[in-house]
């Protein structure tokens, strides 16, 4: 293929309109239940006795999760927000569905419980400071938005997602090569977005579609119904490039978790 042609002639593509209805005046309150898994980034959270106020009578909520920045990463949160955003079509059709970003400015040196030292895993230590792992020169190109977060280092950060169910085996031979090509097919519609982010790409970052919330929506372009969802793109951002480079993108990191070999395809 010709460097060209990987490239899409009239730039990369504009977010779609949004086909959600406004959220008015609706609050959602719950509380923090147990902590379902956690990351790099963030704890994540059942949330407990979901209610809506000011709801109208066709809202339903589908069990949730609360993805809570750990601290110094609301970075992160942010940055995931926006690739949900960006990919409003393919939510609870191959990506979790995402109902917002929350923000508040806690006291100085507040110790939230999602903050707590006993989420961090064996090996794991806290970075100390914002968005250590960014360069000098990625912190540069970061957007404003991002920037802000080094004049907040208290701010507390929550993402609200659909709950999801378990995380892909470790052990690949639970999984039929159908199955492998299921999840093959949630790349193909995330490079329908030209949005890339394969470092992200491993058996923790992909999810069963739940079984006990809201319906799975077909893909609105090959109106497949995925039994898989994609979660976790802190680091996503938008290229130029076609589906097709994007999905090629991908595919090394994609075939690693999957057992295959890595070869162009
Ligand atoms: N929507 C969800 N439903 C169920 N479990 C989830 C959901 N989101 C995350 N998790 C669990 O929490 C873990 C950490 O979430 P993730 O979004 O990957 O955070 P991080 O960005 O910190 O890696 C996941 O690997 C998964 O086990
Ligand atoms: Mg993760």
């Amino acid at each position: 293929m010709c460097k060209e042609s990987k490239i899409r002639p009239s730039g990369a593509p504009t977010r779609c309109p949004s086909k959600l209805p406004d959220a008015d005046n609706l609050k959602l309150s719950c509380s923090i239940g147990d902590s379902v898994g956690n990351g790099i980034s963030s704890v994540v959270f059942e949330a407990k006795d979901v209610t809506l106020s000011d709801s109208k009578s066709d809202v339903h909520l589908p069990p949730l999760v609360l993805k809570v920045a750990r601290r110094w990463k609301s970075n992160s949160l942010l940055q995931e927000a926006w690739a949900y955003d960006e990919m409003e079509p393919i939510q609870g059709v191959a990506l979790a569905r995402c109902y917002g970003l929350f923000q508040v400015d806690l006291p100085r040196n507040a110790e939230p419980h999602p903050w707590d030292a006993k989420f961090y895993q064996e090996g794991q230590t806290e970075e100390i400071g914002f968005a250590c792992d960014l360069t000098r020169n990625e912190y540069k190109r970061s957007h404003p938005a991002l920037k802000e977060f080094v004049y907040h280092p208290d701010r507390l950060c929550v993402l609200v997602l659909e709950r999801l169910g378990d995380e892909l085996p470790s052990d690949l031979d639970e999984l039929s090569r159908e199955e492998k090509k299921k999840i093959i097919d949630l790349y193909r519609e995330i490079a329908h977005f030209s949005i890339i982010d394969p470092e992200q790409v491993n058996v923790h970052n992909i999810l069963r579609a739940p079984t006990n919330g809201l319906a799975s929506l077909p893909s609105p372009t090959t109106q497949k119904i995925h039994n898989w969802r994609l979660i976790d793109f802190a680091k996503a951002t938008k290229t130029s490039h076609t589906e097709e480079a994007t999905y090629k993108n991908y595919w090394p990191s994609v075939a690693a978790v999957l057992g295959y070999k890595v070869s162009i395809r």
